[in-house]
């Protein structure tokens, strides 16, 4: 009994639960929720209801916080770690990650199958394993008795990064080899495959940057290589980085599984093991099953969800494979049958400059109509002032156009033996063609920008950032909206927002009197916002959401922010000098100086309150209300936010659920509906006195 007593004890402050059925029940929640995991991400066959898994992944969380040493490394919970990493590690490959030798069409894979056929002269035509060639990243994974416990990058193929912790994020990376029937995992097992962000993740990263102002991705491998070496965990999880597993390293006569001898059936294995693999593989007996694999993935390779830049081919027998080696680049016994990339000449007819709703200046070649992996090209991309002086283009020049990524075409050279002769060179212009303010372009930074956030061009980016969520939360005021009053000069800045008046807007089209009150008190509900929320919705070039906050809690006014030092911001953890610096620019423009001020005259909030709303008591939590007639000293705007400040809702009309009515002088058919409901009424008096009861 006493030792009963004494293990128990024990086992409490090793954090593990004081009887069995808990640890059982821990397992079990583990691997029912791996299982269903790897149905959605990896099978693409979903078989638990979203609300179930949530549910139970609850559970084991609970039964985790309680518990600390239930948890284990292959948790579900566990993908995400808590702290950012301060820096990676470099870490050496136990076996260097080769690179491939590349053949452009099947004469060089043929050249390449008679080289090694050379060393082997008895082997003749054999299996071959033709897989597709992700355009991702290389990454090699480490697991020791079964888990997870390093993840690096490619590197330079002998030394890479140690981003454990953000390839953990990774749902389709198994955080514990899955062996069936209690066999015992081999002690060391190392994985390697392609990190990659399918084509619609890379597009909405993209979009989110483009509405940010920060620089975009040139194409899903540098934005997949950019998001292995964030420090921040989460950021990366939100990502969504998928990943095919292509090679499996396993010591022979270890453990309880057999190595494979075969590419073929190491690819299997992975997939027993609970890695995703890629689907389109074949195995070949000959050279022409190559080509024509290969031929068949140049078309069809365009409608995967992920971009391939070609086919590798590998001999199948790991015994010739050994037999071959390597040279001091690449395996002599696998080659990348490289897709060539889909370039095309023809003239540069003109060049035009757009203002995107961030301020950057982008030139764009107006060119002659060609076709290009299966589509008209009339304009491309030029990128920025950097790329137009490496072209050095002179308009009328031929000029080479390629699609780049799959995606956006751009002008890759130009053919100058073809300029026609007195053909001008094109320079980026140095004022803004919309509003002719001088651009700006910070040193060591490749885009040119409108600094001025009055430009038209990118008045309507503002005005619609500014009204978005996450930013003053302006409902009604959408894309549509912002471009007809932009059109009708009824705003020309964001501060104009807070000078309309009902007279204003009556006049418009489509703009009845309701509607018309309703954007008047959304706009005037936008003073209420937190200073955090205001300069995130300024707009100013990298500062997102979260830098946002870091900079309002650091410097707790807009006059306290802008005599700001730009190394004082740079210093601030999570800052930086870049951001330093386009902060310091934001400030340093007259016209984001006038903006400021206005916007202080109107009222809206650019310090820091000593109390933040989210702090104040919510007395009215949960609670619903419904507004009507004239109330004595109120407006109705004002009475609404101050319900909603404090945890309240209101709605539009009364209902079962409602739980009072506020009612002022002249009260219509709300009144009536109340009473039939028999719902609480109050006076404005009594609405007070709720709101200050805490
Ligand atoms: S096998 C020694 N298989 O292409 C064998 N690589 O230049 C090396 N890649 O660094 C890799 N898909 O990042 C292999 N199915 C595939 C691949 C693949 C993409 C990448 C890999 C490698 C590069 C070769």
């Amino acid at each position: 009994m006493v030792q009963e007593q004494a293990e128990r004890a024990s086992a409490q402050t090793a954090g593990l639960p004081p009887d069995l059925e808990i640890e059982t029940r821990a397992a079990e929640l583990r691997s029912q929720l791996q299982k269903a995991s790897y149905a959605y991400y990896v099978l693409d066959a979903p078989e638990l209801p979203d609300s179930v898994y949530d549910r139970l992944y609850r559970e084991l969380q609970t039964l985790e916080d309680q518990y600390p040493g239930l948890q284990t490394s292959d948790s579900p919970t566990q993908r995400v770690g808590a702290e950012p990493a301060e820096q990676f590690t470099s870490v050496r490959h136990n076996i260097p990650l080769y690179s491939l030798e590349n053949a452009f069409d099947t004469e060089e894979y043929l050249d390449w199958q008679a080289r090694w056929q050379r060393l082997e002269p008895d082997v003749g035509e054999t299996t071959a394993v033709a897989e597709l060639k992700i355009d991702g990243n290389a990454l090699a994974l480490t697991y020791e008795n079964g888990m997870l416990i390093r993840g690096v990058t490619r590197g330079d193929g002998i030394a890479g990064e140690d981003i454990t912790q953000n390839v953990r994020t990774i749902r389709t990376i198994p955080l514990r080899l899955h062996i069936e029937n209690g066999q015992a995992p081999p002690p060391v097992v190392e994985v390697r495959g392609e990190a990659f962000l399918p084509l619609d993740v890379f597009d909405d990263i993209n979009q989110k940057r483009q509405a940010e102002g920060t620089a975009l991705f040139a194409n899903p491998r540098n934005a997949a290589a950019g998001t292995l070496r964030q420090l921040d965990a989460k950021i990366v999880a939100e990502r969504q980085l998928d990943f095919f597993a292509y090679t499996v390293l396993m010591p022979e006569g270890t453990g309880d599984l057999d190595a494979p001898t075969t590419q073929w059936t190491a690819l299997d294995l992975l997939q027993t093991l609970r890695f995703r693999v890629n689907p389109h593989r074949k195995l070949c007996q000959r050279a022409a099953e190559v080509a024509s694999y290969y031929d068949e993935w140049e078309e069809k390779r365009h409608d995967l969800p992920y971009l391939t830049d070609g086919v590798v081919v590998k001999l199948d027998s790991f015994e010739l494979q050994d037999r071959l080696g390597f040279t001091n680049k690449f395996p002599r016994w696998a080659i990348a049958l490289k897709y060539p990339a889909e370039e095309v000449p023809t003239t540069l007819n003109k060049i035009t400059v757009q203002v995107g709703r961030t301020g950057a200046i982008t030139p764009v070649a107006e060119l002659s109509p060609v076709q290009l992996a299966g589509t008209t090209v009339s304009r491309a991309t030029l990128h920025n002032a950097d790329r137009l002086i490496e072209l050095d283009l002179h308009l009328g020049d031929t000029v080479v156009v390629r699609k780049a990524g799959e995606i956006i075409p751009e002008v890759v050279r130009v053919l100058s033996d073809l300029r026609p002769k007195g053909a001008k060179a094109y320079q980026l212009p140095t004022n803004c063609p919309v509003c002719d303010q001088p651009v700006v372009k910070p040193e060591g930074e490749a885009v040119t920008r409108c600094v001025n956030q009055s430009c038209p061009a990118i008045l309507s980016g503002s005005l619609r950032h500014w009204a978005s969520r996450d930013a003053l939360d302006i409902s009604g005021l959408g894309e549509r909206l912002v471009q007809s009053w932009i059109d009708q000069s009824v705003v020309t800045s964001i501060a104009d927002l807070y000078d309309l008046t009902l007279e204003d807007l009556l006049p418009l089209e489509r703009m009845g009197k309701q509607l018309a009150n309703k954007l008047l008190q959304a706009i005037a509900l936008s003073k209420q916002k937190p200073w955090a929320k205001v300069l995130y919705g300024l707009g100013i070039r990298l500062v997102g959401s979260t830098n946002a906050q870091i900079l309002a809690n650091r410097f707790p006014s807009v006059a306290m922010l802008a005599a700001a030092d730009e190394s004082v911001i740079a210093q601030i953890y999570g800052i930086g000098p870049e951001i330093a610096q386009s902060v310091r620019q934001w400030f340093q423009l007259p016209a984001n100086q006038q903006l400021i001020a206005r916007l202080e005259a109107a009222g809206l909030q650019l310090e820091a309150t000593p109390q933040k709303i989210d702090q104040r008591p919510q007395p009215l939590m949960g609670k619903s209300f419904v507004l009507t007639g004239t109330l004595p000293t109120l407006k109705r705007a004002e009475a609404k936010a101050q319900i909603q400040a404090a945890g309240g809702r209101v709605s539009g009309a009364p209902s079962a659920k409602t739980d009072y009515v506020v009612v002022g002088e002249n009260a219509g058919s709300k009144q009536a509906k109340a009473d039939e409901l028999g719902l609480k009424q109050l006076t404005e008096a009594e609405l007070i006195e709720l709101l200050s009861s805490s």
